[in-house]
C-alpha cells in the first residue's frame, strides 16, 4: 500500500503558491501526487491573502517548525535569498529529510556544502526549479547526457530580463515600465536588480557549468553585464542589421593551460549579446528561455519553455518531489521498481473517432481561373461551421487558377463535409493538398 509523504513548503509565495495548487488538485496528473500530503507551510506573514487555500493550522511563521515536524518528509525551499534559506536547508538535512529548492543564489554559493552534507546524511537535494524555471535542464544534465563530453552550455536563462528586452524590442516599450510589469507578473526576484544586473543569470550559469563539467566553480569569478546600462538605441540598430540583443550566459570548455593539478579551464561569462536573427537563441522572447548543450557526441540540443511565473516552476518543483517520493516509495516495498523510472502506466486510454479531432487546416484547390470561384467556395466553408482566416489565389493563368485556404481551429467532420462540398461545385477542379495548421 501507497505510503503518505508529508511535504514542508517554506514559503508561499509565487512558486510556493503553485506548488499548493498543484498538491491540492492530483486529478489527471502522475498517481504518486495523490500520496503527497501538504503537511505544514511557513509564511512571513500570516494575514497576506494567497490564491491558494490552505488549513489555517497546517500555517506558520517559524519555518523551523515546518522543518521538525514529524509528519514532514520532504521539506521544500521556496523562500530564496541566502538566509535563512541556507540555515535552513542545512537543518532539514540534518534532520535526515530531503530538499527540493529553486532557490538559485543559495545554491550557487553553497551548493558544494549543501551537496556534501546531503550526501552525508544520505539525502537529496533537488534542484530542478533553480535553472531555467519549467525546463527541465537538471536532470538532462544530470542524466540523460551523461555519456557526452560536454563543450559549451549557453542560452538565455533570466525570464525578466529576455521579456523586458523582447518588449522593447518589439513595441519600443520603456524599460522601467516593462520592468515594473515583469514584477507584476511573478517573474523577477525579490530585488530585480538581481535579474536586471546579470546575477541571477551568473548564479544559473554557475550551476550549469558545474553540472556540466563535473566540478563546481568560483561563482564570485564569473564576469557579469546586466541589462540596466542598455540603450533603447542600441536594440534599434542591432534590429536594423538583422541581429536581436539577448543577455546570454556562456560556459564553454577551453584548451588546456597546463594547470599542474590538472583543473579543467572554462571560459564563463553573462552580458548582453547581439544574436543573427536566424540563430535559434534568436527566436526566444518574452518570458522564455532556452539552453542550448553543445557535446560529443550529441552535437547540439536546445531545451526551450517558459523560463519563470508560478506554474512553470511549480511543475520543476513538484516532478523534483516525485522523484524523491518515487524513490522513498521504492526503499519501503518489498522489491519493485522506481514508479517513475519504471514509467509504467497508471490508467487506461483510448483514440476518439477522428471526427471530434478539431484543428487548423491548410488546403489548397486547383481550380478554374474564373470568375466567382473564390466566394463558392467561401460560401461553401460558412455554409459547413468552417471559418477562414485566409484565401489567397496563386498561379492564375489561362491553365487555371490554385486557391490556398487557411481556416480557424474547426472539428474534423465539419471540415471533411466542407471539402466533400466544394471538390463538387462548378470551377473547382480537385482538391490538391490539405494538411494540418499549428
Ligand atoms: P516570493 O517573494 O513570491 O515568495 C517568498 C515566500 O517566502 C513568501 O510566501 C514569503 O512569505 C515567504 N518568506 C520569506 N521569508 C520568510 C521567512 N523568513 N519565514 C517564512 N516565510 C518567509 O518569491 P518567489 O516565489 O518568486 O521565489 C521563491 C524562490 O524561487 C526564490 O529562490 C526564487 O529565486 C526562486 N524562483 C522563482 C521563480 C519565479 O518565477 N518567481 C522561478 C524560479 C525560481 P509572505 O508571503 O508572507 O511574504
Ligand atoms: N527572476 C528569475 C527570472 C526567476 O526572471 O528568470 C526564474 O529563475
Amino acid at each position: 500500500m501507497a505510503t503518505r509523504i508529508g511535504i514542508g513548503l517554506l514559503g508561499l509565495g509565487t512558486v510556493g503558491a503553485g506548488v499548493a495548487s498543484i498538491l491540492n488538485s492530483p486529478e489527471g496528473r502522475h498517481p504518486l501526487i495523490a500520496d503527497l500530503e501538504l503537511a505544514r507551510v511557513a509564511v512571513r506573514d500570516l494575514q497576506r491573502s494567497r490564491p491558494v487555500a490552505i488549513p489555517t493550522d497546517r500555517l506558520t511563521t517559524d519555518p523551523n517548525e515546518v522543518v521538525d515536524d514529524p509528519n514532514v518528509h520532504v521539506v521544500v525551499e521556496v523562500i530564496g535569498g541566502i538566509e535563512p534559506a541556507r540555515t535552513l536547508i542545512m537543518r532539514a538535512i540534518s534532520a535526515g529529510k530531503s530538499v527540493v529548492t529553486a532557490n538559485k543564489a543559495v545554491i550557487a554559493r553553497h551548493g558544494e556544502e549543501i551537496a556534501a552534507a546531503a550526501a552525508a546524511a544520505g539525502v537529496y537535494v533537488l534542484i530542478e526549479a533553480a535553472v531555467g524555471g519549467g525546463i527541465p535542464i537538471i536532470e538532462p544534465l544530470k542524466q540523460s547526457l551523461g555519456s557526452n563530453r560536454i563543450e559549451r552550455v549557453s542560452g538565455i536563462i533570466n525570464g525578466t530580463t529576455n521579456y523586458i528586452l523582447s518588449r522593447m524590442a518589439d513595441e519600443g516599450a520603456d524599460y522601467h515600465a516593462v520592468l515594473k510589469e515583469a514584477q507584476e507578473l511573478g517573474y523577477a526576484e525579490a530585488d530585480p536588480a538581481a535579474d536586471v544586473d546579470g546575477h541571477d543569470a551568473a548564479d544559473k550559469i554557475a550551476i550549469l557549468a558545474g553540472l556540466a563539467f563535473g566540478g563546481p566553480i568560483e561563482r564570485s569569478a564569473v564576469p557579469t553585464t546586466g541589462i540596466s546600462n542598455l540603450q533603447g538605441r542600441d536594440v534599434d540598430y542591432a534590429t536594423q542589421l538583422g541581429y536581436g540583443v539577448k543577455l546570454l550566459a556562456v560556459a564553454e570548455r577551453l584548451e588546456s593551460d597546463g594547470d599542474p593539478m590538472g583543473s579543467l579551464p572554462l571560459g564563463v561569462r553573462v552580458q548582453p549579446t547581439l544574436v543573427p536573427k536566424d540563430h535559434p537563441l534568436a527566436g526566444v522572447s518574452g518570458v522564455n528561455n532556452a539552453i542550448l548543450v553543445e557535446g560529443d557526441p550529441i552535437g547540439r540540443v536546445m531545451f526551450y519553455g517558459p523560463g519563470a511565473g508560478s506554474g512553470p516552476t511549480a511543475s520543476a518543483v513538484v516532478a523534483d518531489i516525485l522523484n524523491i517520493a518515487g524513490i522513498r516509495q521504492l526503499n519501503s516495498s518489498d522489491g519493485g521498481l522506481d514508479p517513475l523510472l519504471a514509467a509504467s502506466s497508471w490508467r487506461s486510454c483510448h483514440l476518439v473517432d477522428s471526427s471530434r479531432i478539431r484543428q487548423r487546416n491548410y488546403v489548397r484547390f486547383n481550380t478554374e481561373d474564373a470568375p466567382g470561384v473564390i466566394g463558392r467556395i467561401g460560401s461553401c466553408f460558412g455554409e459547413q461551421g468552417v471559418s477562414i482566416q485566409s484565401i489567397v489565389q496563386f498561379d492564375a493563368c489561362d491553365e487555371g487558377a490554385e486557391i490556398v485556404v487557411i481556416t480557424h481551429e474547426v472539428g474534423n467532420g465539419a471540415m471533411q463535409n466542407a471539402l466533400q462540398a466544394i471538390t463538387s461545385l462548378p470551377g473547382v477542379r480537385s482538391l490538391a493538398a490539405h494538411f494540418g495548421c499549428f
